[in-house]
């Protein structure tokens, strides 16, 4: 058995559980899978990928003929986080990744993998993104105290409740995501991050757009909370 395996197992027993909190052993969880996900692909430089559209943090989403990658349990298990990607340059026409790149810190990890990104597309090729947005989100306490955005929520979280904490907690629940999340973004930023790591034609569009073309992708029906963005590499 591996060591993180065994460190897994750690965080299972009781006296784990009775000294941390439920929230800090599936952080440290899933550091150690990003760990186990590294250490797998720490030789792989060059792998052919099995098809030319990446799906990038599926999770349970996976979509017919795109390479679906995620930390654990996908066609191709990878740390985003890692810096490198492994796959030679110029063999994807397209990314699509949906609520994926607030878990990573902007500078040290958002970047870096755009620059990857932009490396593994070939010219031209199409990268769409969503998140959630904070134009959205801060349009929404200021405007209607988060009461459009939780009715929002229900259909998609039906087991999501403030437990009779005011609206602002739900805000807390956006940025933070009980600590998965490390940085939000509106349009601008998202466009600086993208333009930095050299993706240009960076436009804002709508979950509608990304399923016109790509009809195979599950409706996330989100529109109202989040921001979807496409751009492309240099032709
Ligand atoms: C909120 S889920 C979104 C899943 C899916 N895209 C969807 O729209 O339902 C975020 C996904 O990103 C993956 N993820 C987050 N950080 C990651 C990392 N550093 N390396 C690999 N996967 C990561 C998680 O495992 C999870 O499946």
């Amino acid at each position: 058995m591996s060591q993180q395996h065994t460190q897994i197992r750690l965080l299972h027993t009781p006296l784990a559980k009775r000294v941390f909190s439920t929230r800090t052993r599936k952080l440290m969880e899933f550091d150690i899978r990003r760990l186990q996900a590294r250490l797998k692909r720490y030789k792989h430089k060059a792998v052919t990928p099995l098809s030319t559209k990446l799906h990038l943090g599926s999770g349970k989403r996976r979509v017919g003929g795109w390479l679906n990658v995620d930390v654990l349990g996908s066609d191709f298990d990878i740390d985003f986080a890692s810096g490198a990607l492994p796959w030679p340059a110029r063999v994807f026409d397209c990314v699509v990744s949906q609520h994926v790149i607030e878990h990573l810190d902007l500078n040290e990890e958002v970047v870096p993998l755009f620059r990857e990104l932009r490396r593994v597309l070939k010219p031209g090729g199409e990268i769409w993104l969503s998140c959630p947005d904070i134009d959205k989100i801060c349009r929404s306490y200021l405007e209607r105290r988060m009461a459009d955005l939780l009715e929002d929520r229900m259909p998609r979280w039906p087991s999501y409740s403030l437990e009779g904490m005011p609206p602002s907690q739900m805000i807390n629940d956006l940025f933070h995501q009980r600590g998965e999340h490390k940085n939000l973004y509106d349009f601008e930023l998202l466009a600086w991050a993208l333009t930095t790591a050299g993706f240009v034609d960076v436009r804002q569009v709508a979950e509608a757009d990304l399923l016109a073309r790509f009809p195979e992708f599950p409706a996330r029906q989100d529109d109202r909370q989040s921001l979807y963005v496409r751009a492309v590499t240099p032709g």
